[in-house]
């Protein structure tokens, strides 16, 4: 043409302006109209004063002022991809339908589309990738019974137990509100006051705090949860995904060396893999409990600080998940994409475990602020089935729930008149007896120190080496009474790894002229352990 623009295909002039052919390209405002000069404004003479009737211009400005929604208020930071799942049929060699109906779990070899979103939790949507935080790990099941959310991370236990301390633990993570620089101090304080955390401390200050990439890392569900069978039955079950790449982590100086030429290295790695056909993909395992509290253990497997060890608990392999396309717009599907706890199958049901109970009202609400009351009409949200409820209305609403030869004008049920009704029940449903005094009170086992300081000795020598030095680097700034508090409950942990901190800080304080213990040599908690 000629623009120099070539136009395949018959569409002629006035097919192209008016929109109509297929291959049309004209740039238009979202009323449809073409436009015919994006470059400039309208105005009096070509220097002169703009005109406010410029139609075009306001919607494209006020449209660009408006493009950033709240970022999630954790785990703004993160990249994601569509797969599949492929169930095994089995649990490990028993039937899956023993334990749950599910029925994306039936029948070996049978697929259900997932879309996964991994994440860092603490800092903004453009934080760099290699900070040591627990990474997200989030799966939506677009299953024939609806959509299924297991919202994991990579690492299988978390600092807290109960869900009324989470606003404090991610304010004390989170940047201070006066400088806005983010302060181990804070960090420490929180944790040294907390002593549930000690054991995800003492994975997050080791290199497995800084995953080397998100395909090289594991995933699980932490929570413990529930599975259903036909007969209305219940078990507790713990997720877990391992990687087919195998796992990988970062030392402090290893991902320093990263951020100082990469923010984006973990997406960029997710993004280009798939592109070059080289599918990540992990197998899921479950781990399986009578549903009773388990007095024989010396913790609570409704207490998410623990983990379920492996030689008293096997892991059972359920299936496999391979990612193999990348988002075709991040914002539509990465950005605009609500995993939520609460978004559970027929099959799957929650336990007790309370902080999977205050997860679930927090996904959700934030969901209808941060995305919109419509959250789930949105193409990576809906389920991939039909969707028929008497929910109208409410802001940015794209279409109405209606079933096929449902009456538009009932909008409420019961109803006589060819509205929606309830489906009818197929299995037995699952009615667990509960009793007992309402209270506010921590659960028994509490057991803080045990497992954290079992983890502790199940490091590598070099884990080890990495953990000592960045819990000494990030203490050194705190207050004496932090890190006094710290190397307290470290020595309970473990009597070697409290010594080995407080040795650190000492050296560390002398290297520095000001040691941060004083001169009182060895930390008298560590003597105290020493001398039982
Ligand atoms: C994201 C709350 C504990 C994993 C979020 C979001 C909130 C939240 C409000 C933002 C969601 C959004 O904007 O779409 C909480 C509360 C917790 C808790 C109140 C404790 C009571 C946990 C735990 C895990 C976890 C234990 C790990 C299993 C995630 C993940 C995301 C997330 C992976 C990001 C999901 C995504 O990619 O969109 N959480 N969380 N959270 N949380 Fe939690």
């Amino acid at each position: 043409s000629e623009h120099g623009i070539s136009v395949t295909g018959s569409g002629d002039a006035l097919d192209r302006r008016m929109g109509t052919g297929e291959d049309d390209m004209t740039l238009t405002t979202r009323q449809g109209h073409p436009v015919t000069n994006n470059q400039s404004i309208r105005t009096v003479g070509n220097r002169g004063p703009a005109t406010l009737e410029n139609y075009q211009f306001i919607e494209k400005i006020t449209h660009f002022d408006r493009e950033r929604v709240p970022e999630r208020v954790v785990h703004a930071r993160g990249a994601g991809a569509h797969g599949y799942f492929e169930s095994y049929g089995k649990v490990g060699d028993e039937p899956v339908s023993k334990y749950t109906r599910a029925k994306l779990f039936q029948g070996e070899g049978k697929r259900t589309p997932v879309f996964v979103r991994f994440s860092s939790v603490i800092h903004g949507g453009h934080s760099p990738e290699t900070l040591r935080d627990p990474r997200g790990f989030a799966v939506k099941f677009y299953t024939e019974d609806g959509n299924w959310d297991l919202v994991g991370n990579n690492l299988k236990i978390f600092f807290i137990r109960d869900a009324i301390k989470f606003p404090d633990m991610i304010h004390a993570f989170k940047p201070d509100p006066v400088t806005n620089i983010q302060d181990n101090e804070r960090f420490f304080d929180f944790c040294s006051n907390s002593p549930e955390t000690l054991h995800m401390v003492t994975f997050v200050q080791s290199p497995w705090g800084i995953p080397a990439n998100y395909r090289q890392m594991q995933g699980s569900g932490v929570n413990t949860y529930k599975w259903v069978n036909d007969k209305g039955e219940a078990v507790l079950v713990k997720y877990h995904w391992e990687p087919k790449q195998g796992i990988k982590n970062l030392t402090q100086k290893e991902a320093e060396a990263i951020q100082a030429k990469n923010f984006n290295h973990a997406t960029q790695d997710l993004y280009e893999a798939i592109e070059r056909g080289d599918y990540p993909e992990w197998e899921l395992f479950v781990q399986i409990l009578s549903d009773d509290e388990h007095p024989e253990l010396d913790f609570d497997p409704l207490d998410d600080t623990k983990l379920w060890p492996k030689e008293q608990i096997p892991w059972l392999p359920v299936g496999r998940m391979v990612l193999n396309k990348n988002p075709e717009n991040y914002f539509a599907e990465v950005e605009q994409a609500a995993f939520g706890t609460g978004v559970l199958v027929d099959g799957l049901d929650f336990s007790d475990d309370k902080m999977l109970q205050g997860r679930t009202l927090s996904y959700s609400d934030t969901q209808r602020y941060r995305v919109g009351a419509n959250y789930l009409q949105l193409p990576i949200n809906a389920p991939k089935k039909r969707v028929a409820t008497n929910q109208r209305d409410g802001q940015m609403t794209y279409h109405v729930d209606l079933a096929p030869g449902q009456n538009p004008h009932v909008n409420y049920e019961p109803s006589s008149l060819n509205g929606l009704q309830e489906a009818s029940r197929t299995s037995a449903d699952y009615t667990p007896h509960v009793e007992g005094k309402l209270v506010r009170e921590s659960i028994d086992r509490t057991n803080d120190y045990k497992q954290a300081g079992e983890t502790y000795r199940a490091f590598s020598d070099f884990e080890k080496d990495e953990l000592i030095s960045n819990l000494v680097n990030g203490l050194a700034s705190c207050k004496p009474v932090i890190q006094n508090k710290m190397i307290e409950h470290l020595t309970k942990c473990d009597p070697d790894y409290g010594r080995r901190v407080a040795e650190g800080l000492k050296q560390h304080g002398a290297s520095k002229d000001h040691g941060p213990l004083g001169a009182t040599g060895t930390h008298e908690a560590v003597k105290e352990a020493e001398r039982k």
